[in-house]
């Protein structure tokens, strides 16, 4: 499973990069507004820090809009992936972006059928956001399961991005689904490696290995 990061903090992305295993980095709108930075700039210093997918949100609601937004951001970089929203323009966005050769990950999925909706307008990756299904009192990995079963069934290449994840745990589940990709905000992809066993566990062997001979 590949693991993305799903800020638009540059420091964080650099600091992470570094440990060799971020496949690739997912923005929005909202990500981006925290950094208080130029969008255009930012997004370009992203795809230059990570060699996979960056994918980067059109704030067009009518498809044209959406279309040309994405075919701009396409350009920015060879690494851009366009995020559509799940909506009928969105769809029609992916469409026309997908046929150009431009990769649309398809975002704000809460369904399995929208998610089939998706794969058939020829998504590159489909996001289905499972914490805010949680925080509603279901279950989000539910949904991941559908999805996977679905996408089998026909065959699908659209992968699916498990995004708006909230704790370490739902990495591994999604990973035991057989997701494609997980997205974590870099504080879970700190938690990742972290375990406390592992922190006792060095600490012994580094202390026994003081009255070790050398
Ligand atoms: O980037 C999309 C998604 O991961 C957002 O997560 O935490 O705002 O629900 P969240």
């Amino acid at each position: 499973m590949k693991l993305f990061l799903d800020t638009a903090n540059l420091k964080d992305i650099q600091k992470y990069a570094e440990w060799g295993l971020v496949d690739g980095v997912t923005t929005n709108p909202s990500l981006i507004a925290k950094e208080g930075v130029s969008f255009e700039k930012r997004i370009k210093d992203i795809t230059k820090a990570v060699k996979g997918p960056v994918s980067t949100e059109v704030i067009s609601t009518e498809w044209k809009g959406m279309v040309s937004e994405g075919k701009k951001y396409a350009k920015w970089a060879k690494n851009i992936y366009v995020k559509c929203p799940m909506t009928p323009d969105g769809l029609i966005a992916t469409q026309k972006l997908s046929k150009a050769g431009i990769r649309v990950n398809v975002t704000l999925v809460f369904s399995a059928a929208q998610a089939l909706l998706a794969a058939k307008a020829g998504a590159a990756f489909v996001s289905p956001f499972i914490g805010r299904i949680d925080d509603m009192g279901q279950d989000g990995m539910e949904l991941i399961e559908e999805i996977t079963a679905i996408y089998a069934n026909y065959n699908f290449k659209t992968e699916i991005l498990v995004a708006s994840v909230r704790v370490p745990r739902q990495v591994s589940e999604a990973a035991m689904l057989g997701a494609d990709i997980c997205t974590v905000p870099p504080a879970i992809y700190e938690k990742l490696v972290k375990h406390p066993l592992t922190d006792q566990g060095l600490e012994k062997f580094l202390k026994d290995w003081k009255k070790a001979k050398q």
